[in-house]
């Protein structure tokens, strides 16, 4: 499966809501690149545009209930270098209502059986801080398709709760709870903090590491890290 250049090839498939997955892939991507592998980088984009924030409490409590729920949201097609052959895929996304986002959902639905069966997948999670359920669920729906799936790297956001839920809700719902007097000493910032980036980045490097060499095994990488609270 290698390239022309003889090098390993990754497909990254990516759906971002609020920048936070697609902060963590750029930098993922910048660790990745320092070896000899190739990326291909796909972001899925919904047929209907989602604005962020939300803007108001009810649309948000709307959107936490559908996605709940595991509402689907149609995407674009992807583009026809995604049904090529790759030695890894890499499938990120955010936690939406302790499920995979909707954009992910659909595209499992409907591409998962062209795009995973014997692959290795490697999933990505950007949460507030409850991806287990998450991870579990997508586990299955990608084995369902046929993909091998042993590793997983999670990242949520570094607030302490209350403050975490309280603040991701806000921002959602366009309150801005960075200038709330009440909030801002609690919550400094939604999402993803710079030294989490820089591990991703570290992540990035040790896939591209394991992926350049013959006997690579991403299985055996430990993506732990002190900086994603459990
Ligand atoms: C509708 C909705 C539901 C969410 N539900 C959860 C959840 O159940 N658990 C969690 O940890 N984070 C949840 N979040 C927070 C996101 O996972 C988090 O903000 C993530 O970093 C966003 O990534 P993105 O900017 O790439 O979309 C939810 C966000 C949205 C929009």
């Amino acid at each position: 499966m290698e390239s022309s250049a003889g090098k390993k090839r990754i497909l990254l498939l990516y759906y971002s809501f609020s920048s936070q997955t697609n902060n963590l892939v750029q930098t993922l991507v910048t660790g990745l690149e320092e070896y000899r592998v190739e990326v291909f980088r796909e972001r899925l984009i919904p047929l209907e545009q989602l604005r962020f924030p939300i803007g108001t409490i009810s649309g948000t409590m709307s959107m936490m209930v559908e996605t709940f729920f595991r509402k689907r949201m149609p995407i674009l097609p992807l583009s026809p270098q995604c049904f090529e052959n790759y030695d890894l895929i890499i499938l990120a996304g955010p936690t939406w209502s302790y499920n995979p986002s909707g954009p992910i959902l659909f595209l499992i639905n409907r591409d998962g059986n062209k795009l995973f069966p014997g692959q290795e997948v490697l999933p990505l999670i950007s949460c507030r801080g409850y991806w287990r359920l998450h991870a579990w669920g997508l586990k299955r729906l990608l084995q369902k398709c046929g993909a091998r799936v042993g590793n997983f790297i999670v990242f949520s956001h570094p607030s302490i709760e209350p403050w975490r839920t309280i603040g991701v809700f806000l921002k959602l719902a366009g309150k801005i709870p960075e200038k709330r007097s009440w909030l801002r000493k609690k919550y400094r910032k939604y999402g993803h903090s710079r030294k989490q980036l820089e591990e991703a980045e570290r992540f990035g490097r040790m896939i591209g590491r394991e992926m350049s060499e013959d006997d690579g095994d991403i299985q055996s990488l430990d993506f732990n890290t002190p900086l994603s609270r459990p």
